[in-house]
């Protein structure tokens, strides 16, 4: 079964997130896949309390627990409210709102703690992939994301090339593969219960047949094809 995660970003307001959600409720998805929304924290308490079917992720949560945080989402609202995933270190929180591997490492930390399964997005820019150093600088985020003392429970890795996301070049199935490799021998030296590896940016309905022939992979992580109809329709019977 491969995880597909749909990531809405902020592209729909409350009443198309609503509704939109609403036409998913209806859909009977193929056993192969499953569908996990991401919509944004605007709308994820109201989908969480109308649409019990809907599996959701966070698209982000905040260190700060309960108290004098002014807009802040601290992470035991998500257990609260049942929400069994969150993405951790996507690049444009990273890009608009500073998130480094530091604060990465420390959502990482919370999400274990509250059972809250990690979706942590890591990836390389233009300039490093041209030059070659894809493999270096992967190894270098893990290592200031990861701690060999914590025992993780299920793990998520999205490799999300940041030239990739948004901008209609995904890199070839061997440059994915190859990568998806070195991240699980990376990962070899740290303590987790189950890993799952996800590839995200610029999946559309054109590339997903041709992406979906990587069998390193256990899943997707789509942005804006993942609010079209024709690319919903590929996970239905
Ligand atoms: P994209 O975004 O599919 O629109 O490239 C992916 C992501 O940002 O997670």
């Amino acid at each position: 079964m491969k995880y597909i995660i749909f990531n809405w970003k902020s592209y729909l307001n409350g009443k198309e997130s609503f509704s939109l959600a609403k036409s998913l409720n209806k859909l009977k998805f193929s056993k192969k896949y499953k569908i996990i929304i991401s919509p944004s924290s605007y709308s994820l308490f109201a989908l969480k309390n109308n649409f019990k079917k809907i599996e959701l992720s966070s698209q982000n949560f905040d260190t700060l627990g309960s108290g004098g945080y002014t807009s802040f989402l601290p992470i035991e609202n998500l257990s609260n409210f049942s929400i069994k995933y969150s993405l951790i270190g996507h690049s444009e929180v990273r890009k608009y709102r500073n998130e480094n591997d530091l604060i990465v490492k420390s959502k990482l930390i919370l999400a274990n703690e509250y059972k809250i399964n990690p979706i942590i997005c890591i990836g390389e820019d233009f300039k490093t992939y041209k030059n070659n150093k894809t493999k270096s600088y992967i190894k270098n985020q893990i290592k200031k994301i990861f701690n060999k003392q914590i025992k993780y429970q299920n793990l998520f890795i999205a490799y999300e090339p940041l030239w990739s996301i948004g901008s209609g070049l995904v890199p070839s199935n061997q440059e994915i593969i190859k990568i998806i490799e070195y991240i699980r021998f990376l990962l070899k030296d740290y303590s987790f219960k189950k890993l799952k590896i996800l590839y995200g940016g610029s999946v559309n309905s054109s590339n997903f047949e041709e992406l979906n022939e990587i069998k390193e992979l256990d899943g997707f992580l789509v942005g804006s094809a993942s609010i079209k109809k024709s690319f919903i329709k590929i996970f239905c019977n």
